[in-house]
């Protein structure tokens, strides 16, 4: 499998905190049968600033530490970078990296209690260029939470969808996993990912989640293709073949739609 985002890289973000733990968190991801990472720090949040250049230098490192330490795994640079304006200069300017940095795929976190009026025009715009946004764990923001309307009108503008794995195994409690139940089967959920930030709390595990999903899904296929052959893609800069998103009419809406 492959973790698309997680917070690896020690003592540049909220992630890991130690080499050590670091090392512990990538024994744990070879255990659960992840053999790739995408080191994924925050970038651009107004707390953390991790410019893709520093990036593929820490990545370099601590794989170099974990070949010393016998750890196979394979370690590919990135980014988690916050909504904000002007992301397509940020991007070219090095502020911000790409997926692999190959300019193709970019983690687009979103705030937790609004979708910015912005987001249209900004994935537009990185569409244009070439750049294709992963809006990151959409389950976690209280707005999509109560209106999937709006997960599928950005899927249908473009952008893809990582899910986070303990959303699905309920550690963020049983409204998010609902949340994530109803994306999984509207068919707007490409990539499932750890999003870890250590060992112990939030680890880099995804087999617990990728059976739930096969189950919510009805296809096992299906679920490994989001820990596999879609990050694979995403991680190549290839086209990644999505599903056709399924229409949800909710009789209960409780926010105006923002398109
Ligand atoms: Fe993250």
């Amino acid at each position: 499998m492959i973790d698309l985002h997680c917070h690896i890289l020690p003592n540049i973000d909220d992630g890991s905190q130690s080499l050590s733990q670091s090392l512990t968190m990538a024994r744990c991801a070879v255990k659960d049968g992840i053999h790739s990472i995408v080191a994924t720090p925050h970038t651009l949040n107004g707390v953390y600033t991790n410019p893709a250049e520093e990036v593929a230098t820490h990545v370099a490192n601590l794989q170099e530490v974990f070949s010393k330490n016998n750890i196979q795994l394979q370690l590919y640079p990135g980014a988690e970078v916050q909504l904000c304006p002007n992301m397509l200069e940020r991007i070219n300017s090095g502020e911000a990296g790409t997926i692999n940095n190959s300019g193709k795929y970019l983690l687009l976190e979103l705030p937790s209690q609004t979708i910015p009026k912005g987001i249209k025009d900004e994935i537009f715009t990185l569409k244009l260029n070439g750049i294709t946004p992963i809006v990151t764990h959409p389950e976690r923001n209280s707005i999509i939470q109560h209106d999937p309307d709006i997960l599928y009108e950005l899927v249908n503008r473009g952008a893809l969808v990582q899910i986070t794995a303990m959303s699905l195994t309920g550690e963020f409690g049983e409204f998010v996993k609902q949340a994530v139940e109803m994306m999984l089967k509207q068919r707007v959920v490409h990539v499932i990912a750890s999003d870890a930030h250590s060992h112990d709390n939030r680890p880099p595990v995804l087999s617990h989640a990728v059976e739930i999903a096969a189950k919510i899904l009805g296809s096992s296929e299906e679920a490994k293709y989001m820990v596999n052959d879609t990050p694979a893609a995403i991680l190549s800069g290839d086209i990644v073949e999505i599903p056709e998103p399924v229409h949800y009419n909710s009789k209960h809406r409780f926010f105006t739609k923002f398109f």
